[in-house]
């Protein structure tokens, strides 16, 4: 049994160590969705996903089923996912259009902004009922930049504009760089579920240490991928060295953080000199007649990209896409990618990114594959009694303030970003409700 006191849950995590419960413990995992995911903001859907009234999605947000809806009047509504008669779901599928929500059961009736229209055969309703009190249940807070859509189950609790502000920067890096200023979700969906917890998968997206070791079959050992001049063919990003700050390879690239357990590695390189293709220099074009030469060359020299807005949503801008990790117990977890297209961009050059990204992270890709096997491969290891602790010591003492940036930096092979991560989980986890 699980001592939820402040100070035992505190003692799970010591300095470059994190006790092994921490991934294996059932308890800890319902105080997880508790604490960490029925309080924090967490990612929900992106506004294009949205492009007319009634569409919708849907998502779990702490295992709980919501509907994230676009109503008549423009406004996107995040709600419970529960017919307010006896709780069926009312959209079962991951995605559709419904101006108007029809519960399956017994045929109540809502607006895609929550309101209950319709109930069939009214007479049989008790004396007091009232329509106004059987609305579908909005997620108590709501906060949206530039597309992102984040909730929060909480009421109260941080605001959206402190948990989110210092990585809205990381959010422009990457809307930024679409010639229209806006990215659309629209290109479907990868899903992927591995029998692992779900922090594995997050420590893991700002993870370089690994990627020489892990994904030897896709890249050298610099870190940088074999399949290069395929990626510069169809107009993709590719790995390469952070030159717009350190020309640094594999192992001299930083990662960054800021607080709230977000983070982010800057090893993106698109403004590649060697990098040409027909539809990458039409989308250097394009870019530089709708914002000048000038910004266009910015924007081509991104700083902050693979970014992980803590807990549930990482940015990728190495082969461009939104990646969201939906805990479903302590060793079950449901990733969710989704390729980005950058609106304004030439067809051809979206296109290649959305195909890098099927062949590098999607269920059965060249890259992806390989973290999944290390999840198990982690969670099975932790089964062992052997050791109590899981080291993540790496470059302890070694962070640096990045003044300009207004961040902490440190090599992105050292561990600092997984440090930070426990930071604000014991933030979260500490809080009694
Ligand atoms: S449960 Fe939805 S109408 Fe009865
Ligand atoms: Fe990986």
């Amino acid at each position: 049994m699980l001592d939820r006191s402040s100070s035992s849950i505190a003692a799970l995590i010591q300095p470059g160590r994190v006790h092994r419960r921490v991934y294996t413990d059932p308890d800890i995992f319902e105080l997880e969705m508790e604490r960490i995911f029925g309080r924090a903001w967490l990612f929900a859907g992106h506004s294009s996903q949205l492009a007319k009234p009634g569409d919708y999605i849907t998502t779990e947000l702490a295992r709980q089923p919501v509907i994230m809806i676009r109503h008549s009047d423009g406004a996107i509504h995040v709600l419970f996912n529960r017919c307010a008669h006896r709780g069926a779901k009312i959209a079962p599928l991951r995605s559709g259009h419904a101006p108007r929500l029809t519960c399956c059961y017994h045929g109540w009736t809502y607006d895609s902004d929550g309101t209950l229209l319709n109930v069939p055969v009214p007479e049989g309703c008790a004396r007091s009922f009232d329509t106004r009190d059987f609305a579908l249940t909005p997620v108590p807070r709501v906060g949206i930049y530039r597309g992102f859509v984040f909730a929060s189950l909480a009421k109260t609790g941080l605001s959206f504009e402190d948990h989110i502000g210092p990585m809205k920067a990381n959010i422009d890096d990457l809307v930024d760089r679409a010639p229209d200023g806006e990215l659309a979700l629209d290109a479907g969906r990868h899903r992927y579920v591995f029998e692992g917890n779900w922090k594995l998968q997050v420590e893991n997206v700002l993870d370089s240490y690994h990627v020489p070791f892990s994904h030897a079959s896709t890249v050298n050992e610099k870190g940088e991928q074999f399949a290069r001049r395929e990626g510069d063919r169809h107009g993709a990003a590719v790995v390469d060295a952070d030159k717009s700050r350190t020309a640094a390879p594999w192992k001299q690239r930083r990662s960054y953080i800021t607080g709230n357990g977000h983070g982010w590695t800057s090893n993106t390189q698109l403004d590649d000199a060697k990098r040409s293709s027909p539809a990458f220099d039409e989308y250097r074009r394009v870019l530089a007649e709708k914002l000048g030469a000038e910004r266009a060359q910015q924007i081509l020299t991104p700083r902050l990209h693979n970014s992980l807005i803590y807990p549930n949503a990482s940015i990728m801008g190495l082969n461009i896409h939104v990646r969201v990790i939906n805990p479903v117990a302590v060793d079950r977890t449901e990733v969710t990618v989704f390729p980005v297209r950058l609106v304004g961009a030439p067809p051809a050059m979206n296109f290649g990114n959305i195909r890098l990204l099927n062949v590098t992270h999607s269920a059965a890709s060249f890259v992806q594959t390989d973290d999944l096997e290390s999840f198990v491969r982690v969670q099975n290891g932790l089964r062992s009694q052997a050791a109590d602790w899981v080291d993540i010591s790496r470059g302890l003492g070694e962070e640096e303030p990045d003044r300009e940036l207004n961040a902490t930096r440190e090599l992105a092979t050292h561990e600092m970003v997984v440090r930070a991560q426990y930071r604000a989980w014991l933030d979260y986890m500490q809080q009694a409700a």
